[in-house]
């Protein structure tokens, strides 16, 4: 074709393009001088900030669960020990899973829920009028198009890791909660890890002196569940998708302890991954030839305030699982794997805090060398989260990955029944999903810097620190 006559056709398509989209925000980014730019569109005129958001308190929390595999079915499981919480309908794509779930009420005493099964039921229970919170457990695809939907029929929502798969979707969540004035609150249940709240309050008590950096993880070898997962979703995403498609357990634990978006924000990312060596065989097993995932993913975040958070991503080669939690900081360290241990400068250092450390292990330390296992033990006591010493016993008898899925429902519903802001708000749930598309973005274009969107529009300093509701 003429080239003048390709251009001009190209041009007009582009034009005829941009006026169909009207008014349409744009999500997408562009490349200037080698770095990906996010755009973050403006607030529109109908939506308000969810920063510090609350509802009237809920008595009884009134919730339908959708997605009875693995994780939903032991969800139902934790809320019966959960009081001022009512489950009152359960939705599967496959019946016999709503059936069995449907026995976990029974066997506790409680009244059956309502049941739909089907690929599209989903959308009627989030119809039903008689429901607080649509809580989502399906495949990740699933996520957003679900809790969209449930917020726009006036529900609240909690959804499974990750909320959203893209930057588009993150931007819906953020949208329609702001418009329908719902909560919606991504299930991170690392943030609930006994070392991670106990650190976090050391942190809180200004231990570690200004924290500068943090690392997480999530680094688990999934090669005997590949198969589990239904009609294999996981592998499928994996296969078509390069970067860190599961970032958030490593990432929650340190946003919150960086105070991202209660006074720092992330600006920047670069991602690298490995080839996808064993991520081939993992094709194998399904009978395939191609995988996009790289075995190993690492990725750098510059915040606004000069720290760095480091997160990795690998399910496929075999090694002791690790969630690589470290926080750094000017006066003190903390390291959760493989040996939980804190170092912490005491010499020289002024806060009671550190006098009371001495006190502890009867001399100043230069934080050169862990505590001592008996030093550790006595400060962990000592700092325990005020919300472990609620519930520590009744967390590790209900269980959950020992525990910190227990503490992650009964906060929620705590903060609901108290009409409190939830401890992760819907800009955590697009900060820490975000990092899927970011991430293929960086390692797509040769490991380019991305700079990140920010999902509150400029609210991230509007407050000082991160902190856990309590009623008064
Ligand atoms: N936070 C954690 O530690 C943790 C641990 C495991 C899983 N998860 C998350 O939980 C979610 C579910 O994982 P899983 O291991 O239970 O997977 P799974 O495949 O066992 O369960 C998914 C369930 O969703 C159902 N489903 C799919 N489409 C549906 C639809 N349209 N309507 C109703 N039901 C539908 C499937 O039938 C299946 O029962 C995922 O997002 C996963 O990342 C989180």
């Amino acid at each position: 074709m003429n080239r003048f006559i390709f251009v001009t056709i190209a041009s007009l398509g582009i034009l005829i393009g941009l006026a169909s989209c009207g008014n349409e925000a744009y999500y997408g980014y562009t490349v200037r001088n080698g770095i990906a730019v996010y755009n973050t569109p403006d607030r529109p005129a109908d939506q308000i900030s969810m920063i510090g958001f609350t509802t009237e308190p809920i008595d009884t929390v009134k919730v339908g669960v959708i997605g009875l595999g693995m994780r939903g079915y032991s969800a139902v499981e934790r809320f019966t020990y959960i009081e001022g919480v009512e489950i009152t309908a359960l939705c599967d794509i496959v019946p016999e899973r709503v059936e069995r779930t449907q026995n976990i009420l029974v066997r506790h005493g409680l009244s059956p829920a309502a049941g739909y099964d089907g690929e599209d039921a989903w959308k009627e229970l989030c119809e039903r009028d008689d429901i607080d919170l649509v809580y989502i457990v399906t495949d990740w695809k699933m996520h957003t198009p679900m809790a969209v939907y449930a917020m726009e029929h006036g529900k609240h929502v909690a959804i499974e890791v990750p909320a959203a798969t893209s930057i588009a979707e993150c931007w819906q969540l953020v949208n329609t909660a702001e418009k329908t004035r719902r909560h919606c609150m991504m299930l991170e249940n690392c943030v609930y890890d006994f070392f991670e709240l106990t650190t976090l309050n050391m942190a809180q008590h200004g231990l570690f002196g200004e924290v500068i950096h943090a690392e997480g993880a999530y680094i688990h070898n999934l090669d005997p569940y590949w198969k589990n997962y239904y009609e294999g979703w996981r592998y499928e995403f994996n296969k078509n998708h390069r970067g860190d498609v599961y970032p958030t357990h490593g990432l929650g634990p340190a946003c919150q302890v960086l105070n991202i978006h209660r006074g720092d924000k992330m600006n920047t990312l670069v991602s690298m991954d490995t080839k996808a060596f064993n991520g081939l065989k993992v094709a194998e097993q399904f009978g395939e030839t191609e995988y996009a995932n790289g075995d190993h993913t690492i990725t750098l975040i510059q915040t606004e305030k000069g720290k760095i958070i480091e997160i990795q991503h690998n399910v496929v080669t075999p090694r002791p699982y690790n969630r690589m939690y470290q926080v750094e900081g000017t006066e003190g360290f903390a390291n959760k794997y493989p040996n939980e241990g804190y170092s912490i400068r005491t010499e020289g250092c002024k806060t009671d805090e550190h006098k009371a450390l001495d006190d502890l292990t009867g001399s100043a330390s230069d934080g050169e060398a862990y505590l001592s296992t008996e030093a550790r033990d006595a400060l962990m006591e000592q700092y325990k989260h005020p919300i472990i010493r609620d519930i520590e016993e009744k967390a590790k008898q209900v269980g959950g990955h020992g525990g910190m899925d227990f503490i992650m429902d009964y906060r929620l519903i705590y903060c609901l029944n108290n009409g409190l802001p939830l401890d992760q708000d819907v800009y955590d749930a697009a900060e820490w999903s975000c990092l899927g598309e970011l991430t293929r973005v960086s390692i797509e274009n040769g490991n380019i810097p991305v700079v990140m969107p920010d999902f509150t529009r400029g609210d991230w300093n509007k407050l000082d620190g991160y902190k856990h509701a309590i009623a008064e």
